[in-house]
């Protein structure tokens, strides 16, 4: 009966069914309560799923008593209370309780767990999104190693996440994001070499990213941001081959970026490394990730110029390098990034005229260049013609000194004059030498040539 529009309450009749191996009403709008013994009245249950419905009230403890039980799924309900001792459920595979009221927030949450060690073939443990706190117990290495998934993110755990995580040598997807865990990532981690997505990010931990993360050869997303690692990112990491997306922002990492993870090939959906304290220049390898989509390496202290191969990075949608001490003028190169959108280089020490190939870019939303030193030409009339029907957010600097409103008058008339007349270049280099700095959004959103000053 899944996947329908069912509403009210469930029969009750119908856990009267002592014979019934399967009972499947997911994605229902179903209210009520889980009867209180219904581990007794269905002891044949192989299949108990009542996921995605508004259910309420606890989990009946005589669960533990359908010994027959394979798969248990009452996520995305509104049930309340302690998660009962599921010990006698030997023959358990997928365990789902996520998006739940479950649990007080405070140790003794967890207790359930050490009775699912007996499920020698569990293969989905998934306890997100509830209210479950205290720390994990060790007896969690005593969990089954066929153990595929462990889903415990955006609870109220903490204390360290135990070394013997890695007896689970299954482990595919490992996600413990949104907790409060301190205390390192273990060397050891990089014993699940099975290990397709690890994702720890937004909690407490600290110390430095442990080398052998680069052993996990087929993790494919890596998100350990809003933590307080330090250290350098290991240069192994670049053997994780299979790398799409890779989130290290908001930590206290340091040192260069090194050319074998800025070169890191297979990187596709997102390299983040925003908002760490990062020196040096950044690597011509990053022209290598000619399938990267975002790429975000600001608010570090970054410095030089931008290496010319940044055109190989041809699938950019979002370039982030704001808030560095990027100088020099664009590459060139830059031009073949045609699918941008999103290009911030605001906050630098660039100094150079502003391309003008970036009027050609059909697909860019928002461009923010203040706080550098540009001066140049802006799209006029023509420009915004071919750029079509895009709205384009651009973000300039000028240098001021004047009363700011008098400023606005003055270059809104500029403006509107400039822009009646087609291929007109208007010199900010000009007005630069005659106004120290003044910030002045200009939007296409706004009538043309239409000035707003920041
Ligand atoms: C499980 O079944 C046994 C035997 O019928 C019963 O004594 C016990 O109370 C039941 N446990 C729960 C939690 O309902
Ligand atoms: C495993 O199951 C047996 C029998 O059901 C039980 O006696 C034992 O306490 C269980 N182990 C754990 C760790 O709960
Ligand atoms: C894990 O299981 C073994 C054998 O059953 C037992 O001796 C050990 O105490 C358990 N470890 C934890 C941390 O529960
Ligand atoms: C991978 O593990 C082996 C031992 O299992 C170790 O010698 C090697 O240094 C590790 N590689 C990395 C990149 O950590
Ligand atoms: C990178 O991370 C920072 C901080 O975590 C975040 O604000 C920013 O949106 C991220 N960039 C991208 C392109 O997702
Ligand atoms: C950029 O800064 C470096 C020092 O970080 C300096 O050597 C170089 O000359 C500067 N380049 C330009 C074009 O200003
Ligand atoms: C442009 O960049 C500046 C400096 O980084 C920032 O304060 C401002 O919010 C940005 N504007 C937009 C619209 O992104
Ligand atoms: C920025 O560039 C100017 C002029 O090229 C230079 O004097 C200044 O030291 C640079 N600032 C930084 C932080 O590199």
């Amino acid at each position: 009966m899944g996947i329908n529009k069912l509403s009210g309450t469930f029969p009750s009749s119908i856990f009267n069914l002592s014979a019934l191996f399967t009972l499947s009403i997911l994605q229902n709008q179903i209210q009520g309560t889980i009867p209180s013994d219904v581990g007794k009245t269905l002891p044949n249950l192989q299949v108990f799923n009542v996921a995605s419905n508004q259910f309420t009230g606890t989990i009946p403890s005589s669960i533990s008593n359908a010994t027959s039980l394979l798969k248990f799924e009452v996520q995305s309900n509104k049930l309340t209370g302690q998660v009962p001792d599921c010990r006698k459920l030997h023959d358990l595979q997928y365990f789902n309780i996520q998006l739940n009221h479950l649990g007080s927030s405070k140790n003794g949450d967890l207790s359930f767990l050490s009775g699912l060690t007996n499920a020698t073939e569990l293969r989905k443990l998934i306890i997100a999104d509830n209210n479950l706190g205290g720390t994990l117990p060790t007896s969690i290495s005593n969990l089954s190693t066929t153990l595929q998934k462990i889903w415990f993110q955006s609870n109220q755990l903490d204390g360290s996440i135990p070394d013997e995580i890695v007896n689970l040598v299954s482990l595919e997807s490992l996600a413990m994001w949104y907790n409060h865990f301190t205390g390192n990532i273990y060397t050891n981690i990089g014993k699940l070499s099975m290990l397709v997505e690890l994702d720890i990010c937004m909690n407490e931990l600290s110390g430095s990213m442990p080398s052998t993360l680069g052993n996990l050869t087929k993790l494919s997303k890596l998100f350990l941001e809003y933590n307080n690692l330090q250290g350098i990112i290991p240069s192994s990491l670049g053997e994780c081959q299979s790398m799409q997306a890779l989130d290290l922002s908001n930590n206290n990492l340091n040192g260069v970026i090194s050319q074998q993870v800025i070169g890191l090939t297979s990187l596709s959906m997102l390299l983040n490394l925003s908002s760490n304290h990062f020196t040096g220049s950044l690597p011509m390898e990053v022209g290598m990730l000619k399938n990267l989509g975002e790429l975000d390496v600001s608010d570090n202290m970054l410095s030089r110029e931008l290496p010319r191969s940044l055109g190989g990075c041809e699938s950019l949608e979002v370039l982030h390098l704001q808030g560095n001490f990027f100088n020099g003028s664009i590459p060139l190169s830059t031009s073949l990034l045609r699918g941008i959108q999103d290009l911030d280089l605001s906050r630098n020490n660039f100094s150079a005229e502003i391309p003008k190939f970036f009027w050609g870019f059909l697909f860019l939303k928002n461009l923010n260049l203040s706080f550098n030193d540009f001066w140049g030409p802006v799209p006029n009339e023509e420009s915004k013609k071919r750029g079509s029907s895009h709205s384009l957010k651009l973000i300039i600097p000028l240098e001021a000194g004047l009363p700011l409103l008098g400023i606005a008058m003055v270059l809104s008339y500029f403006f509107l004059r400039s822009s009646r007349k087609e291929k007109k270049e208007i010199s900010l280099n000009t007005w630069r030498t005659l106004f120290c700095k003044c910030h002045m959004i200009l939007s296409s959103k706004l009538p043309m040539g239409s000035l707003q000053l920041v």
